[in-house]
């Protein structure tokens, strides 16, 4: 766990010298809308106060010097010459990023940079979207770039596709970014339009619970689900050649055209169908602050993403179950990916202490792990600290 000035003296006690650049980089939360981004459907995300924090600065020399402090680990990137893949994620999320800017013209050079936070890694808050998007604004400001936030995230999005072989959505990207206080970000994945809805929750609060699950989506799971979705819209586009993405298609459709789908590809299409309809439902709830509505949906979400879509887990569902049988618990659902990660629970906060409580004992009595509970605050997207780099 570490913060600002732990990461500045860690930079200090490395590099003998003072950061130039401190950049504060987001988790994010979804509150509904999962699977639903790269099928060019909506989102509801937010940036949360989980982060990495990172310390950069020039070093004059043909390579980036880079220390993990979460991890303990530290490396080299080069940056004249073809950027070469690590065996090590994190380093090629940051290559993926220099790789990026250079294709664009960027002319970069060596950087010395130290990070590290409190988001934990691996649960389903996007602690690879941070990384990407923390350095990226780093590089920028190294740089000179002019570039803005959504164009950051499209950046991201491709050096997750073309650099380190994941096939994501642009969600997490853009909400790590474009996250702002107390808002949720309505993402329109298509047109990359957003409106900001108040994340008004009256007597609720948002409740983490990781599972301590780790997920990693490089595996061939997530880039499944891609594909599977893609083959449901070859299908449906032999009936409506209008159908480009599965945001085009409606849960009628779907249903009508069962057999043609095909058993599992019908259980995807149906999924994400219903979906991006719930997605629309719950905006409407929170902009008549019906808070009560928006519970039931989240519940049916994760029933679709743990019989339909399959990207739950034992542990997870044990969460949600768990939280569905507790007072003053409204709606819970497995968030992000999947296969491990956190549970999103919208709590009645006089209930919440008892809540947590209870799930943390009862889930280390059925699964012999010790779950985490985050009550997460909704804040302003990645950004430069600009008190230190205007000073
Ligand atoms: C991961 C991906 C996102 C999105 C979610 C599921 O977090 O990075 O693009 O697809 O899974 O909603």
């Amino acid at each position: 766990m570490h913060n600002y000035e732990t990461i500045k003296s860690l930079f200090k006690e490395r590099f003998d010298s003072t950061p130039t650049y401190e950049i504060r980089a987001c988790g994010r939360i979804n509150i509904i809308g999962e699977h639903t981004d790269y099928n060019l459907g909506y989102v509801l995300p937010a940036a949360i106060d989980k982060f990495i924090f990172f310390a950069g600065a020039a070093n004059g020399l043909d390579h980036c010097r880079v220390y993990a402090a979460d991890i303990d680990d530290y490396d080299i990137i080069p940056v004249t010459g073809e950027f070469q893949r690590s065996n090590k994620l994190w380093v090629n999320y940051l290559t993926g990023i220099l790789d990026q800017y250079r294709r664009q013209g960027v002319s970069l050079a060596g950087l010395d940079v130290v990070f590290g936070g409190n988001l934990p890694l691996g649960s389903g808050m996007s602690s690879s979207a941070a990384l990407e998007t923390g350095f990226a604004t780093l590089v920028k400001a190294a740089f000179e770039i002019d570039i803005e936030k959504p164009d950051i995230a499209r950046l991201a999005q491709r050096s997750s596709h073309e650099f380190v072989g994941v096939p994501c959505g642009i969600m997490d990207q853009f909400a790590s970014l474009m996250g702002r206080e107390k808002q949720l970000v309505l993402l329109d994945c298509r047109s990359l339009e957003y409106e900001y809805i108040p994340c008004d929750l009256g007597q609720y609060e948002i409740v983490l619970i990781n599972s301590k699950v780790s997920h990693d989506l490089s595996e061939s799971a997530y880039e499944a689900r891609v594909e599977e979705c893609a083959e449901g819209v070859k299908v449906l586009q032999k009936f409506n050649p209008t159908i480009k993405s599965l945001r085009d298609a409606s849960r009628a459709l779907v249903l009508q055209h069962k057999d043609e789908l095909g058993p599992i590809v019908f259980k995807r299409c149906l999924y994400v169908t219903s979906e991006n309809e719930r997605l629309l439902q719950v905006c409407q709830a929170l902009r008549k602050r019906e808070v009560e509505a928006v519970g039931p949906l989240l519940f049916e979400t994760h029933a679709g993403l743990r019989d339909l879509y399959e990207v739950s887990c034992k542990e997870v569902d044990f969460l949600v179950e768990f939280a569905e049988g507790h007072p003053g618990v409204i709606g819970s659902r497995i968030m992000g990916g999947g296969f491990g990660g956190c549970s999103i629970n919208l709590v009645d906060r006089s209930q919440t202490e008892g809540f947590i409580e209870a799930v943390k004992e009862a889930y280390s009595k059925a699964h012999a792990k010790e779950a985490e509970a985050y009550q997460v605050d909704i804040v302003d997207g990645t950004d430069l600290v600009k008190s230190i780099i205007y000073s």
